[in-house]
C-alpha cells in the first residue's frame, strides 16, 4: 500500500474573519467550515490534508520552510501578503514541491493593488474566484497533479 499523499493548506491573514468579513466578496462561509468541507474532499481523494491559519508574516514563512520535507503539496491563500511579502516568495520558492495558489475572490476584478501576487511567481497554478469552492478545487488540482506523478 502506497502512502497518503499530503497536502498543507496554508491560509493567511484576516481568514480567520471569513463569515463576518465583507460577506459580500467572501460569501458567509466561515474558514471552520470550509476546513469541515475540505477535509471531507481530502478524504474522499484519499489525501491527508493539514489546514492552517496565522494571521503572522513570520509564522507563514515558518510553516512554509517547515513544509519542505513534511508535504508533497502545498495551497496557499496568503491573504493580502499575496499582494505584499517577498519573504513568503522566498519561503515558497526553497521548495522542491508542487505550490497552488489560491483566493475565494477574483484578485484580477478587484482594486489594482490586488492585481499582482508574488506567490504566482511561483505557483504552478492559480484559483481565484470561486469562493469557498475554490478550496475543493485546489484539492482536485492537487489530485490532478498527484496523478500525473505517478
Ligand atoms: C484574498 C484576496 C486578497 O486580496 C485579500 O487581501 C484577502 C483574501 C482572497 O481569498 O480572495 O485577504 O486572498
Amino acid at each position: 500500500m502506497t502512502a497518503k499523499k499530503r497536502i498543507l493548506l496554508l491560509n493567511g491573514p484576516n481568514l480567520n474573519m471569513l463569515g463576518v468579513r465583507e460577506p459580500d466578496i467572501y460569501g458567509f462561509t466561515t474558514l471552520e467550515e470550509i476546513e469541515k468541507t475540505v477535509q471531507a474532499t481530502a478524504r474522499r481523494l484519499d489525501l491527508q490534508l493539514t489546514f492552517k491559519q496565522t494571521n503572522l508574516e513570520g509564522e507563514l514563512v515558518s510553516w512554509i520552510q517547515d513544509a519542505r520535507f513534511q508535504t508533497d503539496i502545498i495551497v496557499i491563500n496568503a491573504g493580502a501578503f499575496s499582494h505584499t511579502s517577498i519573504a513568503i516568495l522566498d519561503a515558497l520558492q526553497l521548495l522542491e514541491i508542487p505550490i497552488i495558489e489560491l483566493h475565494l475572490s477574483n484578485i484580477f476584478a478587484r482594486e489594482e493593488f490586488r492585481h499582482n501576487s508574488y506567490i504566482s511567481r511561483c505557483a504552478n497554478g492559480v484559483i481565484c474566484g470561486f469562493g469557498a469552492a475554490g478550496y475543493n478545487l485546489a484539492l482536485e488540482a492537487a489530485a490532478q497533479i498527484f496523478s500525473k506523478q505517478d
